[in-house]
């Protein structure tokens, strides 16, 4: 599958209508795609720019692009939700993930953010992924390799427990991310597998998480202070004198925790705060 330049067949496409309807198909030489407004074929698109407009049988008219990522993560079919496109936009910079890292991630889920973080570490890093659900690591395989063309070499798609994986299994790691309903319960692991100045993320949907996972990191004495926060966005309608925030949003997604693992036996310094008067 090709991510630039003129389409060829295998590429995954998305059409608009002008209901800004999307419709995504996989393109095949001497195929039809139906729309309500009749017949569209495959070889009309195979060969072309990015940006067309195909016209339909039925005169329906069609803007065609390739799938971003983004279109596949928030279109593809999951087991457990997936981290939404802003958190994990979140997670790549303030992980600091880096072409060539070793990055840890558990659970793989559906996989969507092991495609973001396949991408940011690139073909000189590596992905370990592990899923503790045998159908959810069928999601998280199906939906990479459909995007990406096949299952990356450099992807280490695991089926098991985190918790039960050893250092020798793993190896050290560059970055740790864990999305899962009890990530306290792998903190030793992490400890174990982080190297020192390594960054560990967490991303968990409610406040008891927040506080016990926050609470477990104090706990170990491995990492520095970790820092939590929530990103929010909020789309605008820009037209003319109705220019305004949407009235909808995705208020809560997830909150995230991330904090460096620290060298072995090092105390750090104890956060200072302001006397109160
Ligand atoms: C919310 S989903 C992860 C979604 C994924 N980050 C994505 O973007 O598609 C959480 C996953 O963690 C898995 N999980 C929970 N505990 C686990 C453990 N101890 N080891 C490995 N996977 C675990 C669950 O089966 C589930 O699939």
């Amino acid at each position: 599958m090709a991510y630039s330049g003129p389409f060829t067949a295998g590429d995954r496409v998305q059409l608009t209508d002008a209901k800004r309807r999307h419709f995504t198909i996989t393109l095949e030489e001497g195929k039809s795609f139906f729309t309500h407004k009749g017949e569209i074929k495959h070889d009309d698109i195979i060969g072309k720019d990015e940006g067309i407009v195909v016209k339909s049988s039925g005169a329906g008219e069609y803007l065609i692009f390739r799938h971003l990522l983004v279109d596949h993560v928030l279109s593809m079919p999951r087991g457990a939700a997936v981290i939404y496109p802003k958190d994990a936009a979140q997670i790549l910079v303030e992980g600091d993930i880096f072409p060539g890292a070793t990055v840890l991630e558990a659970g793989a889920g559906s996989g969507a953010m092991s495609m973001w973080l396949l991408r940011a570490v690139g073909e000189h890093g590596k992905l370990i992924s592990y899923e503790i659900r045998e159908d959810h690591l069928e999601y998280a395989r199906d939906n990479v390799a459909d995007y990406m063309g096949g299952h990356p070499d450099n992807w280490d798609l695991r089926l098991g427990d985190l918790n039960e994986a050893s250092r020798e299994e793993i190896g050290q790691v560059d970055r740790v991310l864990l999305d899962m309903l009890a990530p306290w319960e792998m903190l030793e692991t992490v400890k174990d597998v982080l190297l020192p100045g390594g960054v560990f993320l967490t991303y968990v949907a409610t406040v008891p998480q927040l506080m016990k996972v926050m609470e477990g990191i104090r706990e170990t004495k491995a990492f520095t202070e970790p820092k939590a926060w929530e990103s929010l966005v909020r789309e605008w309608k820009v037209e003319g004198l109705a220019t305004r925030p949407e009235h909808r949003m995705n208020a809560h997604t997830a909150f995230l925790i991330s904090a460096r693992r620290l060298t072995d036996g090092v105390v750090a310094p104890r956060p200072q705060r302001r006397a109160r008067r």
